[in-house]
């Protein structure tokens, strides 16, 4: 007799991007992600406008996830939602949709924490990536998370390291506005990245004791640095761009490697996977083969739509917690912080 299938619904709804994904097992039938262009204009997440938006893209988009995986509601097993952390305003509406689905389905109801998504993500069936095995650590970088974990099973980890003022991609894209690009600014750093010289301007790297880091600083020397070159030459962001922009990826690369280097020593664990928007990011992926070629590192990056922020990566955390009976009461609140492992 063949074990019957299970298929989990997952929903994401923690920053800017509505998602919803139907997974059977540990394989992905539908990922469907909504992002809200809103945001674009005011150079950054309005919360209130993303949970309008979110509550205006749920049920479109849950439908649109049953259809292109050719599930009907009534089959699936689980619903699985972010309970935290991100927005409250936005967590509110995937929470309240997922347990009132889950009521009414009649099936049970799993929450899961964002954080710890963006890890099991690497355990999404893909045939053409290899899967870390444990232990590992997991860096997860992107517009709100700079974060170093070990983690020793699917449901054991460890923080080592996170930031204590911006996020990594806000480095990214906080630096790019200073230089008048558009938001986000991080994919266009890189693309002007690859055609300047990294080492034409040198910024100051925080010192931040441990495996935490720093962002913040880096800001104002580029601000104040730009402010001192423009009043000598109006054109210098225009004329400089790209060495501009290959100096400040330089030197945010080398504070996450330098970081990462560190946790390797400490932990003696050499196998290191990657997610979050920045892991796009193409110095990243350079330093990162470069290790494996040079330190012996094993490393990895998931396929991209699972490493920016999507619900493929809630529903393999909803699937591995079904199958180990891991179900969340109704009586559950979305949760604004919620640290990995609490
Ligand atoms: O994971 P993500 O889509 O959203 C969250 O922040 O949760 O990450 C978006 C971040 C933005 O800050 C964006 O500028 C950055 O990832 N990003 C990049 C690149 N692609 C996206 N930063 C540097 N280089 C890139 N190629
Ligand atoms: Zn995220």
């Amino acid at each position: 007799m063949t074990a019957t299938k299970k298929y989990i619904l997952a929903i994401e709804s923690s920053c800017d991007d509505t998602s919803a994904a139907v997974l059977c097992h540990t394989n992905v039938l539908s990922n469907v992600v909504a992002t809200q262009e809103i945001h674009k204009q005011y150079g950054g997440v309005v919360p209130e406008l993303a949970s309008r938006a979110h509550q205006q893209n749920i049920v479109p988009v849950v439908h649109q996830a049953l259809a292109k995986a050719n599930i009907d509601k009534k089959e699936l097993s689980a619903i699985a939602f972010t309970r935290g952390p991100g927005l409250m305003g936005s967590l509110l509406v995937g929470t309240s949709f997922a347990k009132s689905l889950a009521l009414g389905l009649n099936v049970p109801l799993i929450e899961v924490n964002h954080m710890e998504a963006h890890i099991l993500a690497h355990f999404i069936e893909d045939e053409n990536k290899p899967q870390p095995t444990f232990p590992f650590l997991a860096m997860t970088i992107s517009g709100g998370h700079t974060q170093i974990v070990k983690v020793t099973d699917h449901f054991t980890m460890e923080v080592l390291g996170e930031t204590l003022d911006d996020a990594v991609g806000e480095a990214f894209d906080k630096s790019a506005k200073l230089m008048g690009l558009p938001y986000p600014g991080g994919p266009l750093v890189d693309k002007y990245a690859k055609l300047g010289n990294p080492n034409a301007f040198d910024f100051p790297k925080p010192k931040v004791d441990g495996l935490n880091f720093s962002f913040s600083g880096l800001k104002t020397s580029i601000l104040y640095f730009l402010q001192r070159e423009t009043q000598k030459n109006p054109k210098f962001v225009e004329e400089n761009i790209n060495d501009i922009c290959a100096s400040v990826q330089h030197t945010i690369l080398d504070i996450l490697m330098e970081k990462l280097q560190m946790a390797v020593d400490q932990t003696g664990i050499k196998q290191v996977a990657i997610g979050g928007g920045v892991a796009a990011n193409s110095g990243i992926r350079a330093r990162l083969k470069e290790a494996e070629e040079t330190l012996g590192w094993q490393t990895f990056i998931p396929k991209f739509e699972y490493c920016t922020d999507n619900a493929a990566m809630i529903g393999i955390v909803g699937y591995l917690k079904f199958e180990k009976g891991k179900f969340t009461d109704q009586s559950v609140a979305a949760k604004a912080r919620y640290a990995i492992g609490s």
